[in-house]
């Protein structure tokens, strides 16, 4: 009688150590799944969230921006020239046709520039990523001193 409840108990030991095992392998399973779901999808999001070359076009466009004297005559955010209009809003405001048509052929006192078509496209990227990051006037106070969008 005391063989069999040694037997039994042993039994049951070995039943616990089989449960735990299998416990233990789930958990680890879900925990290898998780950091897979949290850590994988980052790269392809950050990827997915920014077209190919969008930024070097943006900062090739600042360049182009300082390069042609643009800034000389035009503000963003309030800070540049004033001969010209501030151009932090002109993207929303005049759209990228009439912004192409400006730069390549001039109105009035706005020259016009002989840029490659590379050059235009980054200025434009330039001036989308100004209208989309920046609100100028920052308030209607200063709307009476330079006029709303100068
Ligand atoms: C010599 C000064 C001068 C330079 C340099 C200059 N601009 Fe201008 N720009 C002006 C003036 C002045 C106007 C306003 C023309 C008008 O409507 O009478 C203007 C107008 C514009 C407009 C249209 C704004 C509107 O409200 O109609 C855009 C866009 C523009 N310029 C972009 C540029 C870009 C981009 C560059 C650089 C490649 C540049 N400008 C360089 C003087 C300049």
């Amino acid at each position: 009688m005391a063989h069999g409840r040694t037997d039994q108990a042993a039994e049951s030991r070995g039943q616990t150590r089989q449960v735990l095992t299998r416990i233990g392998v789930v958990v680890a399973g879900y925990l290898v799944y998780v950091l897979a779901v949290s850590v994988l999808p980052l790269g392809a999001r950050a990827a997915d969230a920014l077209p190919a070359n969008s930024d070097a076009q943006v900062l090739l466009g600042q360049r182009v921006w300082r390069a042609s004297g643009c800034t000389s005559c035009h503000a963003i955010y309030g800070l540049g020239g004033h001969t010209g209009p501030d151009l932090t809003n002109a993207y929303s405001r005049m759209g990228e046709a009439y912004l192409r048509t400006v730069i390549g052929k001039g109105v009035r006192a706005m020259p016009a520039f002989e840029l490659s078509d590379e050059r235009v496209d980054a200025v434009v990227a330039f001036l989308k990523h100004a209208d989309r990051t920046g609100v100028y006037p920052t308030s209607s106070a200063f709307a009476p001193v330079f006029g709303v969008g100068r």
